[in-house]
This record gives C-alpha cells, sequence and structure tokens, in this order.
C-alpha cells in the first residue's frame, strides 16, 4: 500500500499534495492528502474524510472512485492504452505467451526460462479435476448455460480442495491460485461436452495449455484429434487479451467478496456471476445475438437508430467502455485475429463480419458515437473469431472467464497481501422514510 505518511513520521505535505474543501453550509475548511501513483490521475485520500467531517462522498458506479492501490494492470482510457505490469498488451499479444502472462500477472516479471518451464508444469500437473466433481454436472439439465455450470462448479471446488482454503498462508494461496488457472478450461471444457451429450475428455500432459482446451473441447473418443497450430495459437492470443482489467466490475465482485475473507473458489465463483451480465462479459455473446439479428447490412441503420433511442433499451453490443474513450486495444489485435483464423479456415465470405466490420465503420462516422467516444470493444470481434473456431455461442462468456481467472486471482492475491485492506463496506445516500412507527393490522384498513 502507498506509505501514507503518519503525522508522526512522515515530512510536512507539500501544498501541492494537499486538496482543501470548504463546507460552505458551516464555513469549515478541510485539507486532505493527495497521493501520487507512478502513473494516472492523482488521487485524494479521503479515508479520514467522514471522521473530520461526517460527510460521505457519493458516486454510483465508482467512475471518479478508486477502490485500491494496485501494480498489476493499468489504463489510460484516453490515449487506448493497457499496460500489465508496465508491458504493453500489443506486445505481450504479439510476442508472449498465456502462460508467460499469467506468471507475469501472478508474480509481477515475465518468468526465466526455468521458471516459466516450471510454471508450465504446475499448470499441466494441476489440469485434472477431482473425479467426484463430474458428477456434480449429471445434476444439470443438458441445456443448463454453461456459465450456471461454472459458477456452481467453480464455488463447489472448495469442498475438494480444503488444503488450499487458508487465505492466510501464502503457500496455500498459491496452490488455489495454481488450481483455479490450471484446472478452468478442464471445468469450462466439461460444461460444453455435458451441454452436447458428449463424453468429458481429460487433460493431456504432452500440450499446452491452449492446445489442451481445444483438445479437451473438440476430440472424441472415436478418432484422433490433431490441434490446428494457428487455431491454438489464436486461442492463446485470446487468452492474453482477456487476461486482466484493473478494477472492472468482476474483478471488483472477487475483491470485495476476498475482503470478507471468503475462500478463493468462492471469491472466483463471485467474479464469474458478475462477468455473466451483458454490460460487461456476457458482450460477446450478445454481440453475435446481435449482429444475427441484424442479418444483413441494409438493416444496420434501423439499429443504429435504435441505439441512439432513449426510450429504446437496445444499446450496440461490443461498443462503449466505461473507461477507453479512445479505441480498445484489445479490439484492434483481435480484429487482426479475426482475419488470420477466418483465413485459416478458409472461410472466405463471412456474413456477420462483413456486418461487423459495416457497422463499425457507419457508427465510427455517426456523431451520436463520436460525441460519446463509443469504439468497438474487446467484445465486438471476439464472439465472430470463437464462432469460426467451433464454439457455441453460449460458450464465449466462459471462454472470458477461463482467461480472466488469472487477472481476478493476481487481483485477489494483491488484496489479500496489502497490509491496509479490509473488509469493503461501501456507505449510501439515504433517501428512504426517516422515523415511522409500527401500526397493526387492524388499524390499515
Ligand atoms: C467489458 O470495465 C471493464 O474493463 C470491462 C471489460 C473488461 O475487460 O473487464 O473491458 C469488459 O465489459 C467491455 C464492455 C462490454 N459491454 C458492452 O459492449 C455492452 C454495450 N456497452 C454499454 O452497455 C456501455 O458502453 C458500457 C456498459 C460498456 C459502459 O457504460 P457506461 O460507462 O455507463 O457508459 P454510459 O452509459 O455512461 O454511456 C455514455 C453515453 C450514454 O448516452 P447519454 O446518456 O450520454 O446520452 O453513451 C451511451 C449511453 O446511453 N452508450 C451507448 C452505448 N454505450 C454507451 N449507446 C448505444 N450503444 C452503446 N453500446
Amino acid at each position: 500500500m502507498t506509505d501514507t505518511p503518519t503525522q508522526a513520521d512522515a515530512p510536512a505535505t507539500a501544498p501541492e499534495d494537499t486538496v482543501t474543501l470548504t463546507d460552505n453550509a458551516t464555513g469549515r475548511t478541510y485539507t486532505l492528502p493527495v497521493l501520487h501513483g507512478t502513473t494516472g490521475p492523482r488521487v485524494i485520500d479521503i479515508r479520514k474524510l467522514y471522521a473530520e467531517t461526517g460527510m460521505f462522498t457519493y458516486d454510483p458506479g465508482f467512475t471518479s472512485t478508486g477502490s485500491c492501490e494496485s501494480k498489476i494492470t493499468y489504463i489510460d482510457g484516453d490515449k487506448g492504452i493497457l499496460l500489465h505490469r508496465g508491458f504493453p498488451i500489443e506486445e505481450l499479444a504479439e510476442h508472449g505467451d498465456f502462460m508467460e502472462v499469467a506468471y507475469l500477472l501472478l508474480n509481477g516479471e515475465l518468468p526465466s526460462r526455468n521458471e516459466k518451464y516450471d510454471f508450465e508444469q504446475i499448470m499441466t500437473r494441476h489440469s485434472m479435476v477431482h473425479e467426484q466433481l463430474t458428477f456434480f454436472y449429471r445434476g444439470f439439465r443438458r441445456d443448463a448455460h454453461p456459465m450456471a455450470i461454472l459458477c456452481g462448479i467453480t464455488g463447489a471446488l472448495s469442498a475438494f480442495y480444503g488444503d488450499s482454503l487458508d487465505i492466510n498462508d501464502p503457500q496455500q494461496r498459491m496452490i488455489a491460485s495454481h488450481r483455479l488457472i490450471s484446472k478452468m478450461p478442464t471445468i469450462a471444457a466439461m460444461a460444453y461436452k455435458y451441454s452436447c451429450g458428449q463424453p468429458f475428455v481429460y487433460p493431456r500432459n504432452d500440450l499446452r495449455y491452449a492446445e489442451n482446451f481445444l483438445h479437451m473441447m473438440f476430440a472424441v473418443p472415436t478418432e484422433p484429434y490433431r490441434v490446428n497450430q494457428v487455431l491454438a495459437r489464436a486461442m492463446d492470443r485470446i487468452f492474453i487479451l482477456h487476461a486482466d482489467h484493473e478494477q472492472n466490475a468482476s474483478t471488483s465482485s472477487v475483491r470485495l467478496s476476498g475482503s470478507t475473507g471468503a475462500n478463493p473458489f468462492a471469491c472466483i465463483a463471485a467474479g464469474i456471476a458478475s462477468l455473466w451480465g451483458p454490460a460487461h462479459g456476457g458482450a460477446n455473446e450478445a454481440v453475435l445475438q446481435m449482429l444475427e439479428q441484424i442479418g444483413r447490412k441494409e438493416r444496420i441503420p434501423e439499429f443504429i437508430k435504435r441505439a441512439k433511442d432513449k426510450n429504446d433499451p437496445f444499446r450496440l453490443m461490443g461498443f462503449g467502455h466505461r473507461v477507453y474513450k479512445n479505441h480498445d486495444p484489445r479490439a484492434q489485435v483481435l480484429r487482426r485475429t479475426c482475419h488470420e483464423v477466418l483465413g485459416e479456415l478458409g472461410i472466405r465470405h463471412e456474413p456477420l463480419l462483413d456486418i461487423a466490420i459495416e457497422l463499425e465503420r457507419i457508427a465510427l462516422e455517426d456523431e451520436f458515437f463520436v460525441d460519446r467516444k463509443l469504439y468497438p470493444n474487446v467484445d465486438f470481434y471476439s464472439g465472430i473469431i470463437l464462432r469460426a473456431m467451433g464454439f457455441p455461442t453460449s460458450m464465449f462468456t466462459v471462454l472470458f472467464a477461463l482467461a480472466r481467472t488469472v487477472g481476478w486471482i493476481s487481483q485477489w492475491k494483491e488484496m489479500i497481501e496489502d497490509r491496509d485492506q479490509r473488509i469493503g463496506r461501501p456507505r449510501q445516500l439515504y433517501t428512504g422514510p426517516t422515523s415511522r412507527h409500527y401500526v397493526p393490522l387492524s388499524m390499515r384498513g
């Protein structure tokens, strides 16, 4: 945590490191410390605001509120910059692989050759799930949404791995982190196999992370399965692009759950539940449904009109972002990956991609979207790639959760190790009835 100077040992705060607040109702003024990060906006430290002023701040949706200090991911929304431990996402996606990005997010540095080998060995050797877990799947209907299954199974993991629930033991925290990252592909693939009535496919120790996942998803016992290396590379890059993203809704859900001391498996289940929403990770599934609903380029203006109509709840899915007011750098990498995958699969004509490209062109010329700085986000192109690779739409958010597990657990670990961390407990602006007395039913008419 930033070493906030205590009264005793801190040099006097320089004037530029404070803000002064005047309460015009009482005429009193208050001086609040200003904290500086290594980059990004300065922050006003309001931890003593209520004690000193008797007032709360009010910020629904936390648009201007920093909930924590973190060293993991930095986003500059105006410049379209995304850094993981200081490394630009474009470089990690271009030159790295998901295992070393996972190591980087968890540990703060890119792994050495030996560290990477050891980490990949750990991931490989934790990839099987307890055989008893397979019976959990049978409790779901075959048409259960795979996100419902992922949520349920992940929360249930704490019933199987009681030797990694003590959040105060660094060793147990690391084992739980490794188990979650390595088992998520297995759990996700099993959810898909269960939904289509095919037998579960066990992970293989001779395959790398993304290859293993594609194998567990698409192999069948009746014939050999050959991993397509171009698709495996695309899958690995998609995992990198979805790995972490500062204090988004699902990561904040994980941190808030973790602040109560809940076990890491339950915290990740909370993140999965939060990610499922169509305004968040559920948008990739919603983009495909929107493109299929549009159906052909000629209908795009009709949907653009609906997106601009305040009385119509329709939103242009895959557009806009709470932080990015410029291009989402991940969307640009995914746009290129989209063309690579379609080319590899020999898909010369993908109508949904044609609609997506035309929709992007029109939207980026329309003043409604330009004025509101609404650009395609990470979810706009990912669905087209995943559909081309053979994933059903219902699996898109599952893949997002699979990749984001390393970001969630890295942020959870950072929070647990933050000596200033306390149970999260926001306050409110209360506008309900103040004081009333009970009226007996006989007198309520
Ligand atoms: C993810 O936070 C993260 O980092 C998330 C994420 C991650 O990696 O974890 O990046 C992943 O969740 C990406 C976002 C995926 N969601 C979608 O694609 C759903 C469609 N997008 C919108 O629902 C919306 O843009 C949000 C939810 C993403 C952002 O919402 P905000 O910040 O509350 O934006 P806003 O509602 O304040 O928008 C400002 C204006 C509003 O119009 P006015 O009131 O000013 O007239 O823009 C409009 C909005 O109505 N607007 C849209 C729009 N998004 C915003 N209008 C039409 N279509 C849209 N997509």
